[in-house]
């Protein structure tokens, strides 16, 4: 393989996505954010009334469903059947339900096909929960992101309340203790960290502080 792997894992609203999309732009890779991908998979399912303990009916929903990243200025859009959901996937009820729906033995098997042949010849950066241990176990660059619950969930907080979406300190809090409840205890690929993953705590760093770190150790190993 020539193309470089990075892969980002951590909890929920670590700021992973902030990290890599940054990394991304500054090394001129792709970067995909694999956490988008359930969360459009799980609004298909919410809209569609689909019956997560019903193999039949998540496989043939997962027939139906086609995702794709168009880059635009300075984001990343994200299409599933053609519509631009980057809004509605990021919505409190989204992020009620993506947990249950990504623990789906069928849906891992799709999603996880999907990321590995966006990473077959490109330069990529990927954040998720399972990318440096189930996706790329061979990433060339792991890093697994961590911060103090309190200031994830102030983050999170805020970019709601940015995005003029009204919820309590307290119903973000509990959907981030039950979001990583329900990804590391997962029988199918759960979240933890691999051995080889250098860990990011970044409780009291800023973006460019965070930056620099994983620039680092990228220089150290390209
Ligand atoms: O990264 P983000 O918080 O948007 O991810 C939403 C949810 O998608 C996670 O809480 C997790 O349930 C699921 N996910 C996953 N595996 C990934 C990325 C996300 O199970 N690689």
């Amino acid at each position: 393989r020539s193309n470089f792997i990075i892969a980002i894992d951590g909890f929920s609203s670590c700021g992973k996505s902030t990290v890599a999309k940054a990394l991304a732009k500054s090394l001129n890779f792709v970067f995909v954010d694999s956490g988008a991908m359930y969360r459009a998979v799980t609004l298909y399912f919410m809209r569609n009334k689909i019956d997560c303990s019903d193999s039949a009916a998540v496989l043939q929903a997962l027939d139906q469903i086609h995702i794709d990243f168009v880059p635009s200025t300075d984001r990343v859009q994200i299409f599933l059947n053609d519509e631009d959901v980057s809004e509605a996937i990021r919505k409190m009820e989204v992020s009620d339900n993506v947990s249950e729906v990504s623990a789906i033995k069928e849906v891992r098997k799709a999603m996880v096909a999907q990321q590995q042949a966006l990473g077959k010849k490109r330069n990529i950066v990927m954040d998720g929960r399972d990318i440096g241990t189930t996706v790329f176990p061979d990433a060339d660059l792991k890093i697994f992101m961590t911060a103090n619950v309190d200031v994830r969930a102030e983050r999170r907080y805020a970019e709601l309340a940015a995005k003029g979406e009204t919820v309590s300190m307290e119903e973000v809090k509990a959907n981030l203790a039950r979001r990583d409840h329900i990804d590391s205890t997962r029988e199918e690929s759960p979240l933890r960290q691999a051995e080889d993953a250098i860990i990011l705590d970044n409780s009291n760093l800023n973006q460019s502080q965070q930056l620099d770190f994983v620039i680092d150790l990228y220089t150290q190993r390209k």
